[in-house]
């Protein structure tokens, strides 16, 4: 069978996380697969530094992948998701700061300070693209996208609430989901680590 087949136990785990989700985490489950391709071995998934193709992904979907064995969610964002996540004052928010390892600790949770950096080496960030850990920071669940009392992700286990910039709004979890290091590299991929 195809090398996919190899993944069948890991693609059933995130299958199942996304049980309860919407239609844009089940495509993320669909492209599982394709991404499980790309990488040509258990090993890979051990290195520091991936690339990720994100030419498939349209507005309003996103796609989970595995990065130092936890899942990352990269979503490309709507208008209207990007608008919620700005209209937020950041003095209200449970967790104030961006968490993003792209920038200096303490840096103000704004929606630009989640989203992904250019790619270019410029000041500034593409915030159609938010790329967090998959891993609630209370207890370490993975989070169900689209979901929740503020239309980002939802943490079923104790009930957390993210917000469209992955920021923690209600719930146990103390904290934003994580920005890894990433960046944009040319027109489609996504470099992590
Ligand atoms: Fe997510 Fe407890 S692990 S709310």
């Amino acid at each position: 069978m195809s090398h996919a087949d190899d993944h069948a136990g890991t693609r059933r785990d995130f299958l199942y996380y996304a049980t309860a989700g919407a239609g844009a985490v089940v495509t993320g489950a669909a492209v599982w697969p394709l991404v499980n391709q790309m990488n040509p071995s258990a090993d890979v998934q051990a290195l520091s530094s991936i690339r990720v193709d994100v030419s498939g992904l349209e507005p309003g979907t996103q796609l989970t992948i595995k990065w130092l064995g936890k899942p990352v969610f990269i979503r490309r964002r709507t208008e209207e998701e990007i608008e919620a996540a700005r209209d937020v004052d950041v003095s209200t928010l449970p967790d104030p700061e961006a968490r993003n390892a792209n920038l200096p600790d303490g840096t103000p949770a704004t929606d630009p300070n989640r989203a992904l950096p250019l790619g270019d080496g410029s000041e500034g960030a593409s915030e159609e693209w938010l790329v967090m850990m998959g891993v609630c920071t209370h207890l370490g669940c993975v989070p169900l996208g689209e979901a929740g009392d503020f239309g980002g992700w939802f943490c079923p286990c104790h009930g957390s609430h993210y917000d469209t910039a992955g920021r923690i709004r209600r719930g146990p979890a103390p904290e934003n989901l994580p920005v890894p290091p990433a960046r944009f590299e040319g027109e489609t991929e996504i470099v992590l680590g």
